[in-house]
């Protein structure tokens, strides 16, 4: 991450209405909505594979359907549209990595890839927005925030409950899972900064929160540092 990444800028300096405004809030929203409509594919298969947990999975899924939609509306709020197409070719190595999980029976691999490392990335995500977010967006982004955090600790539990039979799954997943996912967050830092977003905070939130979560399940703060700084430099 380059380090001249701008810090937050305060709202009322930031140019809602203009194209450029639009034209990266267009990427940045698609990337956000693709996220919570694969996040409901996720938890469905999920809810397949863990048959004792099934109408759990199927109402957080549901939840990733409503922020979808709901983040959709932020979008025509603001005259303009998600960028789809970019956004699923950004998300396509990490949604093909949960799909092999899925295929192998790979449930700690399923879970650390949905509930660790998206809902991370989603709480990190929209608590670096939420400051620098329109009139309209801000309280979606505040409800759909607390909505995340519940999807990040149902993973939290599962996996704790199982620590020592699923301790190196979890680790052999993270090596393949964060390459995976932090090209997404490169492509979209001159998009982030344009609309106001610290792309070098969204990664320390990301690392902070990951690594809690990490400690809940059981890791060291050792461990899950290594287990996390490794991962990254991959
Ligand atoms: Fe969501
Ligand atoms: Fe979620």
């Amino acid at each position: 991450m380059d380090s001249t990444t701008t810090r937050t800028m305060p709202s009322s300096s930031i140019p809602f209405t203009t194209e450029i405004y639009r034209q990266s809030y267009g990427r940045i929203n698609g990337v956000v909505v693709v996220g919570e409509a694969l996040a409901e594919q996720h938890f469905r298969l999920l809810a397949r594979a863990i048959p004792e947990d099934a109408g759990e999975l199927k109402r957080l899924g549901a939840m990733e359907g409503r922020h979808a939609r709901d983040f959709v509306g932020c979008a025509k709020n603001l005259g303009t549209e998600p960028d789809a197409r970019f956004a699923k070719e950004l998300f396509a190595p990490l949604h093909a990595l949960f799909r092999d999980c899925d295929r192998r029976g790979d449930l700690p691999g399923c879970l650390v890839i949905q509930c660790l490392i998206v809902e991370c990335f989603a709480v990190a995500a929209y608590r670096v927005y939420l400051p620098v977010a329109d009139t309209y967006a801000r309280p979606i982004t505040a409800s759909v925030l607390q909505d995340e955090v519940e999807h990040l600790n149902y993973g939290e539990v599962w996996l704790k409950q199982r620590f020592s039979a699923v301790k190196e799954a979890i680790t052999a997943v993270c090596s393949q899972a964060l390459p995976a996912t932090l090209p997404i967050l490169r492509a979209l830092v001159p998009d982030m900064q344009t609309i106001g977003m610290d792309p070098l905070e969204l990664m320390v939130e990301f690392t902070e929160i990951f690594e809690q979560s990490l400690e809940a399940i059981g890791f060291t703060r050792h461990d899950a540092t290594r287990l996390t700084l490794r991962a990254m430099a991959a």
